[in-house]
């Protein structure tokens, strides 16, 4: 082991809240920032008194005793201990749902939802425009996720949330997000991802104005990348092109922190702002990723691959190769198969399905699944392209394509997603999603 460089953790790379953006980068990395010279201890975590006055506090993502390959935590240093608060009274939860999902029956039906509208009251952050659309498991067991989608018109200014639940990933579909988290500043636009820990405390502010997108609350274990087998040591998500923050904080007064614990929502008035780190250190940071990084592997002779080739990330369930959701995009590609039926092949898939669109239009869907909408496949259910899509693809000269300006995305889970009450009554329900899979005619002889 060669010796601590002293000085190069002493270099100033964190920021106060009004500086630029900047990023570290690295995927898990054991990163190291702080905003202030000499905020940061070296050689130890936690000295009799931390430097310029600060309190040294552990945020944990996993147990003290997890293998060290999946182990994360991170040592904050901070104005005041988080400790320092009232208590949590219960706030209404609005539109957001937690495992158990109980409130409806969930149906053997394909379901297809049109975008949520932007029909908000004036000022709506992201915690007053979040909405349940389905989920699985639940938190108390720490296994299945939520799928929710925001809307937002407002800045968070003097709130902040926490969710005990659940690391959360945000997949911008309109509008750009500046996520202000403990570990720091995130800009994320549509296109990109931006993944906050259990636990961890942050604020979303729009630099763009109103946004809309989709979040997936995982309360298993923790997103990592996908293991490559076959594929060797690089492609898909490469671990130096996710970007963590610098050190960023805010000293102000009075704020709304809300928290979401044990699928309830509960407020507490903090009198201070809680995004006051001034350096940390470890590998349990928020962090985001651009998916037009992502290095796709296709075919090269013929036959669809399973879609499992497009992991961006995943978490696992315990049981190897079956996950409590994968995080799997649909990015622009070459389509170049030979004697191939080239979009999505018609199947019936032990894992549950809930798809989401950026932008553009997905290639098993003629029409009908609209960017912002939701589209739900779950266990066993069977489906695949529509009948215009099938049509068109079976007569297609196989020249090479090349699928552009379109991301589509999926959560698949083990667990089987049951929509809420407010997904089943909404309006942007599809009435007759079968009608896609409608008209397929008998072209079977034997002669
Ligand atoms: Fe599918």
């Amino acid at each position: 082991m060669g010796s601590v460089d002293e000085n190069s953790l002493r270099e100033s790379t964190g920021q106060a809240a009004t500086a630029p953006l900047a990023y570290q980068s690295g995927f898990g990395n054991e990163f190291a920032t702080e905003s202030v010279p000499g905020s940061l201890p070296v050689g130890r975590n936690s000295p009799q008194t931390a430097p310029h006055g600060l309190y040294a506090e552990v945020l944990s993502g996993t147990a003290f005793t997890a293998p060290r390959a999946e182990n994360i935590r991170t040592w904050l240093y901070k104005m005041r201990p988080s400790a320092m608060h009232a208590p949590f009274r219960r706030m209404a939860d609005g539109h957001v749902r937690s495992g158990p999902f109980i409130e409806v029956e969930t149906p053997p039906n394909r379901l297809r939802w049109d975008p949520l509208p932007m029909d908000l009251p004036a000022s709506a952050d992201f915690i007053d425009g979040l909405a349940t659309i389905a989920g699985s498991g639940d938190p108390a067991s720490q296994a299945g996720i939520a799928v929710h989608v925001y809307r937002a018109n407002a800045s968070m200014t003097d709130r902040c949330f926490v969710n005990a639940d659940g690391e959360l990933m945000l997949v911008p579909q309109q509008g750009e997000l500046l996520v202000f988290a403990e570990t720091g500043r995130l800009h994320v636009a549509p296109g990109e991802i931006c993944v906050i820990p259990r636990g961890m405390k942050f604020k979303v502010e729009l630099p763009s104005g109103a946004a809309r997108g989709y979040v997936c609350e995982n309360y298993g274990a923790q997103f990592r990348l996908p293991e490559l087998g076959p594929i060797g040591s690089n492609g898909l998500a490469n671990a130096r092109d996710f970007l963590a923050p610098v050190a960023a904080w805010e000293d102000k007064g009075r704020t709304e922190v809300v928290s979401k614990f044990m699928g309830g929502l509960w407020a507490a008035e903090w009198e201070h702002s809680p995004l006051d780190t001034v350096a940390w250190h470890g590998n349990c940071t928020a962090y985001k990723y651009d998916l037009a990084r992502f290095m796709a592997i296709n075919t090269v002779s013929f036959d669809h691959c399973d879609p499992s080739i497009f992991t961006v990330l995943t978490s696992p369930s315990g049981q190897p190769g079956v996950a409590n959701v994968d995080f799997v995009i649909f990015p622009p590609r070459w389509m170049v198969a030979e004697d191939t039926f080239r979009p999505p092949w018609f199947h019936r898939n032990f894992m549950s399905e809930l798809m989401g669109l950026v932008h553009g239009v997905y290639d098993a869907k003629a029409e009908g699944f609209l960017a912002g909408g939701v589209s739900l496949h779950n266990s066993m259910s069977a489906h695949g392209p529509d009948l215009a899509t099938y049509d068109k693809a079976s007569k297609a000269e196989l020249k090479p394509h090349k699928i552009e300006g379109s991301l589509a995305f999926m959560f698949e889970s083990r667990y089987v997603f049951r929509p809420t009450r407010f997904a089943m009554e909404s309006p942007q329900l599809q009435k007759d999603y079968d009608g896609v899979w409608r008209g397929f005619k008998k072209h079977f002889s034997a002669e």
